[in-house]
């Protein structure tokens, strides 16, 4: 890593597909950030764990993540790029970040209270302890900044409360990440209900759109989203599925909303939505195809992703040893 460089650090859970809504509002914001920071991303299988997995879905899912996170253009050259459950330092800080992290805290987070709610019948101590494990991902690499979306702002707090807290007793061990949460991200709505986020984890399939779907499965997904009957192609608070899918457009073409309105004026939606639709399998082609490719290559990826645990491994485990000592472990 070059060192004059800040360390950003963001990770991404296997437990499901990735949509168009992750990639323009995480990932793509990832690629434009490795020029100017040192920095790690990481598949979070063992975060994925807190919830049950089907064992061959999650081993799928992470390798698809993996290669979808080279497809979409993080460069394993410039950064770092692992599976969590590679580098066992993760594992090992997060039982000692357990110790300097509260049961009150840990109430606390909204994100346990709305899963323990929604899977009432596995309230198991990892989905309780995980913003500890979060905060040894943060952690072991001094990182400075986390891209993060709002929903995980709470555990990036947290993870500078256990900072703070380890270094008030034992010194300077840990650097102060801060949460860095795009002003401008591409909110992506879903394609039935406009109000809502676009989410993989709504039962209608047509509501979103996967980063892996075929062109034919996006042009009906495009061709059936919900507008209204104004017919007008404006942003406007009265029309969130129309002004989700000029966002999406210009999102996925660089125009800006002006230029979208312009070139749509005077049209209807059934010019405007197969456009949308056609813009959004140009932009995601290069990821599926890349991302196919890599997962046919089955020793080139195993390649990448045991380069990327080892040079994370090789930062980790100095981190590691320096908590050790200060918790007064016996020297190894
Ligand atoms: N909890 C994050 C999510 O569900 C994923 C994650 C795991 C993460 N470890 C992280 C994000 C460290 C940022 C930093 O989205």
């Amino acid at each position: 890593m070059e060192n004059d460089k800040k360390i950003i650090f963001s990770a991404t859970q296997p437990s499901g597909k990735i949509t168009l809504g992750n990639y323009l509002g995480a990932m793509r914001n990832w690629v434009r950030l490795q020029d100017d920071y040192n920095a790690l991303y990481c598949v979070a299988d063992m975060h994925a764990i807190t919830v049950r997995q089907n064992p061959a879905d999650l081993r799928r899912q992470s390798m698809e993540l993996f290669a979808q996170f080279i497809a979409c253009g993080l460069d394993p050259e410039k950064s770092i790029i692992f599976i969590q459950s590679h580098v066992p330092q993760h594992a090992e800080l997060a039982w000692i970040l357990n110790c300097y992290t509260m049961y009150g805290e840990l109430s606390r987070m909204t994100q346990f209270k709305d899963k323990s709610a929604s899977h009432a019948d596995n309230v198991n101590a990892g989905l309780f302890t995980y913003p500890a494990l979060m905060a040894a991902d943060i952690l072991l690499y001094g990182t400075h900044c986390v891209p993060v979306g709002e929903d995980q702002r709470q555990h990036v707090e947290l993870a500078r409360n256990i900072a703070q807290r380890f270094n008030s007793v034992y010194g300077d061990v840990f650097t102060m990440p801060e949460a860095v949460i795009p002003k401008v991200a591409a909110r992506v709505m879903s394609l039935s209900e406009p109000e809502k986020k676009m989410s993989k984890s709504n039962p209608n399939e047509n509501s979103y759109v996967l980063v892996m779907d075929k062109p034919d499965a996006i042009m009906r997904k495009f061709k059936r989203a919900v507008t209204d009957s104004e017919g007008g192609i404006y942003r406007s608070p009265e029309k969130p599925g129309v002004s989700n899918l000029i966002e999406i457009y210009s999102a996925v073409t660089g125009k800006t909303f002006e230029e979208v309105e312009n070139e749509f004026a005077g049209k209807g939606y059934g010019d405007f939505k197969p456009a949308v639709g056609e813009a959004v399998v140009e932009c995601l082609r290069p990821i599926r195809e890349e991302t196919e490719r890599l997962l046919a290559d089955k020793a080139s990826l195993e390649a990448l992703y045991r380069q990327g645990a080892e040079k994370a491994a090789n930062i980790a485990y100095k981190t590691l040893r320096k908590v050790h000592k200060k918790v007064g472990f016996a020297s190894r």
